[in-house]
């Protein structure tokens, strides 16, 4: 009798390590292991939020025509081209789903979101990781990893958990080299934090196979929520509609995400802050011989002199009370990812690793 299998590719899917939220027996704790918004949500958000507690008994809109229309006026996007999903990473999972399967292959770059790989093996085709050059996303050894099997591109710009990103003209310069039969994904979880960059909207809306995702788990102060989208030539978001469950949102989620949006000016706020503390805490790092990439995101890559250091002030860390992420799994042993936190956590953050720093030296 033959056994009972999962499909090809699932048993090899290591499961997706969240970050840290605990410590046992220790008060006062900060967490800074999952790029969470410090300030949380908008005001308006969480009035809506309560709000949607009367309607708790009515299916939510199927088609989340209203934010979609609300994302679209905002950033100046057609609705018609806006799918909504449970975070991002459901329209990633959608993308795959879609559009590969076994015998195809789908790129991530070396140190890329651990998810593209996750749902790549779920949908049956086969990763293919590409280096990058220095924590950077190299978009030549991209288009030469290329073959006729690939599928997909996945790209985050910026990337986490490096924090670095690569220029509108050399996304552009990849989108207009590789074949039509590819869909580059352009995951912008963390476009966000950039004033006046578009995460590749107009190369979206100029390409028939370029899609952009987005989030509202970061700068809008929705992790909890689980609320993302993506924006793609309209055949593609046909697609990955037809695959989605039609009450994928719920109704709080919805609600919620639909006042964040509108509050532009609470997000300006929280960019300006996340973007000031960010630099002051590269720069406390710094000066304590931690050094890290240019960050564009709300976390800071810092990179230790090798991995027996990471792990030691990761344990220093803990004793104080503060939670970091760990990245051997994305291939940075020698590095911690540290989120920016409120002003009080980035000082706690700099005072430990001074600490640390002088015990160890
Ligand atoms: C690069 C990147 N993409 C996508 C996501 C998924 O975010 P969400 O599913 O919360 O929208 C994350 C979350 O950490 C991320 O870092």
């Amino acid at each position: 009798m033959s056994q009972l299998q999962a499909k090809p590719g699932v048993e090899k899917i290591n499961l997706y390590e969240g970050g840290l939220a605990t410590l046992k027996g220790a008060s006062n704790v900060v967490k800074l292991s999952s790029n969470e918004n410090p300030l949380g949500p908008s005001q308006l958000a969480i009035e809506a939020f309560r709000n949607s507690a009367f309607n708790l008994h009515l299916y939510p809109s199927a088609d989340h025509s209203a934010l979609r229309i609300t994302i679209g006026k905002i950033f100046q996007l057609s609705a018609e081209n806006i799918i909504c999903g449970v975070g991002s990473d459901e329209i990633l999972s959608f993308i795959c789903q879609a559009y590969a399967g076994p015998g195809d292959e789908v790129i991530h770059t070396e140190h890329g979101f651990a998810l593209y790989r996750i749902c790549t093996l779920a949908a049956g085709a086969t990763p293919i990781e590409v280096t990058e050059k220095d924590r950077v996303t190299d978009v030549p050894a991209i288009l030469n990893a290329c073959t006729q099997r690939t599928k997909i591109i996945f790209i985050a710009n910026p990337n986490n958990p490096t924090g670095t990103m690569i220029s509108l003209e050399e996304i552009t310069f990849l989108a207009d080299n590789i074949p039509s039969h590819i869909l580059l994904v352009l995951d912008g979880a963390y476009v966000d934090y950039i004033e006046d960059y578009d995460g590749g909207a107009k190369l979206v809306e100029t390409r028939t196979n370029v899609l952009m995702t987005r989030t509202f788990s970061k700068l809008y102060g929705l992790g909890g929520m689980r609320v993302g989208w993506g924006y793609g030539p309209k055949n593609v978001v046909d697609n990955l509609n037809r695959i989605r469950g039609p009450f994928n949102l719920s109704g709080p989620a919805l609600a919620a995400a639909e006042a964040a949006v509108q509050d532009q000016h609470y997000i300006g706020k929280c960019r300006s802050e996340n973007n000031l503390l960010r630099s002051w805490l590269a720069k406390a790092l710094a000066e304590c011989g931690i050094v890290s990439d240019n960050s564009m995101g709300n976390f800071i890559l810092a990179r230790f002199r090798n991995q027996e250091e990471a792990e030691a002030c990761d344990e220093f860390f803990k004793s104080k009370g503060i939670i970091v992420r760990r990245v051997s799994s994305y291939k940075l042993p020698q590095c911690l990812r540290i989120s920016v936190g409120d002003r009080d956590a980035c000082e706690r953050v700099a005072h430990a690793v001074k600490q640390f720093k002088a015990g160890k030296a």
